[in-house]
């Protein structure tokens, strides 16, 4: 994994033992309202138990950071790098995914003790390595940060899955926002020509943003806000879920097939359709963004819209020119708000609302390499390069996001047909000169 952060500025050992502590807290922070049994739950393959979020970041650390920098290295329990390997084939064998759900030891508890010595065992490490040491160690320990920040998403993404599945409807935290009605779309015109796109500056990136490199944009327009579920009730009164002609033929045959007629977390009861959230399921609020829906739906709602689905290109340059966005200024609705959901957009200011937190926005882009790619050698070359085929690209982060996790150049990606994961529609044209 890349990392441009100048490490001899950057990290000094109390800088980074200041920051393990505030990313490691967090992570608990968020596994504090679920029980044991909670975090033991695994309700479909796509989603991993609470606990074994928890000790798979922890095994990261232990795996990258301790076992070839400790003295005298140890680990912790034989067989935890056998069940919590993720998907590292460098690393060796591994339990199976869909089974994660099945393991009741070790426990939550235990869990929490793997946690504190892998704590304690870092922070003697970051006491005690030399200067030379550190330095090369400190961008594998900043990925450890960021890969347990996508885990604290991912972790409450699953949760939300595992407690929908539960016929008394609990909630993780937190209440819904009032009843809404969202303004009209607004359309924020964007000059096309030679842009730059990809990570540049000093601050943290994933290898997958890199290298920096230019595209040739059209002229185009962006909505100046998400595609909210009041307006996808329009689309679905008009039939969007029954009409051939708005989908791709991969997604008319996944609809077809798993009879799909709303987003992935609304129920209809007595003809009032209901939304699954972590705050429990209350009525369908049509001011706030619609989520939960898959690619093939985005598409579709595009279509029926007579739109189009930005490009990243497209998506990142509009970020940049109209938010002059930099790691450091992005704000929105993530995780630090704890809405856990996401919000009606603000009103209307002539410029990009939303377009970081509430809802990672689906892009018309396959997840490919940027030209000139090159995944870092060894195991954690395996961390983003080896998925790249068969999945689209996301942008901006959402309302479980963690803050300081969303840049401009984020590229998340997920399979076209996914709904569990917190993803919504923004919509674009071609500009009045293309
Ligand atoms: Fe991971």
């Amino acid at each position: 994994m890349t990392s441009t952060t100048d490490l001899g500025q950057s990290w000094d050992p109390n800088t980074l033992q200041s920051r393990y502590d505030e990313v490691r807290a967090y992570t608990e922070t968020l596994a504090a309202p679920l029980s044991p049994e909670d975090q033991t739950v695994q309700s479909m393959p796509d989603v991993s138990p609470t606990k074994w979020h928890r000790a798979h970041v922890t095994w990261f650390f232990e795996t990258f950071v301790l076992a070839d920098n400790e003295p005298a290295f140890t680990p912790f329990q034989d067989k935890y790098w056998f069940l919590f390997n993720s998907y590292y084939e460098g690393i060796g064998p591994r339990y199976s995914r869909p089974d994660r759900g099945l393991i009741s030891r070790p426990g939550a508890h235990d869990v929490g003790v793997y946690r504190s010595n892998v704590d304690d065992r870092m922070r003697d490490l970051l006491a005690t390595l030399d200067e030379g040491t550190l330095s090369k160690l400190a961008s594998t320990i900043e990925l450890g940060f960021h890969h347990e920040q996508q885990h604290q998403e991912l972790l409450l993404m699953d949760i939300k899955h595992v407690l929908s599945r539960n016929p008394l409807q609990p909630a993780y935290a937190g209440s819904p926002t009032e009843t809404a009605q969202s303004d009209a779309l607004g359309w924020v015109e964007v000059d096309g020509g030679l842009v730059e796109v990809g990570h540049e500056g000093d601050g943290f990136c994933f290898d997958n943003e890199l290298p920096r490199h230019e595209q040739w944009l059209r002229p185009f327009r962006i909505a100046d806000r998400l595609v909210t579920n009041g307006e996808w009730l329009e689309f679905m009164a008009d039939g969007g879920y029954r009409r051939h002609e708005f989908w791709l033929s991969d997604g008319w045959a996944r609809i077809q097939a798993e009879g799909w007629q709303a987003p992935f977390y609304w129920t209809e009861t007595d003809g009032v359709w209901f939304e699954h959230t972590l705050h429990g399921t209350w009525p369908v609020n049509p001011g706030v963004p619609v989520s939960h829906v898959s690619f093939y739906e985005a598409e579709a709602y595009a279509s029926w819209a007579g739109k189009r689905l930005p490009s990243e290109a497209e998506w990142e340059h509009a970020a940049r020119v109209s938010t002059g966005s930099t790691t450091e200024k992005v704000s929105g609705n993530l995780a630090n708000t704890t809405s856990w959901h996401p919000e009606p957009a603000i009103p209307a200011t002539g410029g990009l609302r939303q377009m970081f937190g509430d809802c990672w926005e689906w892009t018309s882009s396959a997840y490919h390499p940027y030209p000139g790619f090159r995944p870092p050698a060894g195991a954690i070359g395996e961390y983003n390069g080896k998925f790249m085929s068969n999945q689209m690209v996301l942008r901006g982060g959402c309302a479980l996001t963690p803050a300081g996790h969303a840049r401009a150049t984020y590229r998340n990606f997920f399979p076209h047909a996914s709904r569990w994961a917190l993803s919504g529609v923004r919509l674009a044209d071609d500009g009045a000169a293309a």
